[in-house]
C-alpha cells in the first residue's frame, strides 16, 4: 500500500515519534491529508508530542475490539487543517493484532487519507510484523552511533523479509561537536557503511526537545526554519514521484 509509511528503529529512543509527528505535520502543511497512528502500544506518547493528551477518549484497540467506530478514534490535530491522529492503547492490548487486521484497517483509511504514518515501538517482534504488513515504505530512524546503526541494518533486513523493500534511513541527533571530536561517526562514513539509503539528517537540537515537551510540532508556526526545511526535504524524498 503506497500510502502507508512505517516508522521504526532497531534501538529505542532514536526519535521515531518525534520524526513521525513532524513528517506528518510537514506533509499536512504541504496540503496533504495525513493520519498519524501511534502503534507503540503500552508505551504511547504521540498524544503528548501533538499536545492532544486531554482529547484522547478512544484508541486503536477500541476500534479493533469493536468498542467504538473508527471515526470516533480519529482526532484532528489542533493547529492543522489536514493532520489527524489515532492514539495507541495505554496497555499492550486485549487482542493480538495481526498483519491481516492492519491491512484491513489501512484499506479503509486509504479512502480518506493521502498518507498514513504508522509509528512503532523499537525493535522486532509480532507487533512490528503486523505494522509492516500494510506498509509500502519504511523509514528507519537511527542515531549516528555504531550500536544504533547495526540495529537499524538488522531491522532493515527483517523488513525486507516481511516484503517491505522500499526502506530508507533517517540519521537523527547528529551532534557536530561530537563528530568533530571523533566520538560520533561522520555522516559520510555512515552512508558508506550502511546498505539502507539515507534520506535525511537531523541535527541534535534543543528546539526538538522543546517542541516534543510542549506538544507543538516543529512544522507548525514559529522559528526553526532550518529544521523545517530539513523535514520538507525528507518529505519530498518520501513522496512517490508524481
Ligand atoms: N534531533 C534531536 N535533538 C534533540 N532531541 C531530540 C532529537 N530527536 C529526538 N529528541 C528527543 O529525544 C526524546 C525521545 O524521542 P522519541 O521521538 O520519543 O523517541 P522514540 O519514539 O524513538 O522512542 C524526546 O524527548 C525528543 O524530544
Ligand atoms: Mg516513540
Amino acid at each position: 500500500m503506497d500510502k502507508v509509511i512505517l516508522v521504526t528503529s532497531g534501538k529505542g529512543g532514536t526519535g521515531k515519534t518525534m520524526f513521525s509527528v513532524n513528517l506528518g505535520a510537514t506533509l499536512a502543511d504541504m496540503g496533504r491529508r495525513v493520519l498519524l497512528i501511534d502503534m507503540d502500544l503500552g508505551m504511547r506518547n504521540m498524544d503528548l508530542y501533538l499536545g492532544m493528551e486531554n482529547r484522547v477518549v478512544f484508541n486503536i484497540m477500541d476500534v479493533m475490539t469493536g468498542v467504538c467506530r473508527l471515526n470516533k478514534a480519529i482526532l484532528r490535530v489542533h493547529g492543522f487543517e489536514s493532520l489527524y491522529f489515532m492514539a495507541a492503547s495505554p496497555r499492550r492490548g486485549d487482542i493480538r493484532l495481526t498483519g491481516k487486521n492492519m491491512i484491513a484497517l489501512c484499506e479503509i483509511l486509504e479512502k480518506y487519507f493521502d498518507h498514513i504514518i504508522i509509528d512503532t515501538g523499537a525493535g522486532m517482534g509480532e507487533l512490528l510484523d503486523a505494522c509492516a504488513a500494510p506498509a509500502g515504505t519504511a523509514v528507519i530512524v537511527t542515531e549516528p552511533e555504531i550500536a544504533a546503526l547495526r540495529d537499524a541494518d538488522t531491522v532493515n533486513a527483517r523488513l525486507n523479509e516481511l516484503g517491505v523493500m522500499d526502506t530508507c534511513m533517517v540519521i537523527n541527533r547528529v551532534d557536530l561537536e561530537l563528530v568533530r571530536a571523533g566520538v560520533l561517526m561522520d555522516v559520510e562514513s555512515i552512508i558508506d557503511s550502511t546498505m539502507t539509503p539515507v534520506i535525511g539528517i537531523i541535527q541534535e537540537d534543543r528546539a526538538i526537545r522543546i517542541s516534543t515537551s510542549r506538544g507543538t510540532p516543529i512544522a507548525g508556526e514559529g522559528e526553526n526554519e532550518g529544521l523545517r526545511r530539513e523535514f520538507r526535504t525528507i518529505a519530498g524524498r518520501i513522496l512517490p514521484a508524481e
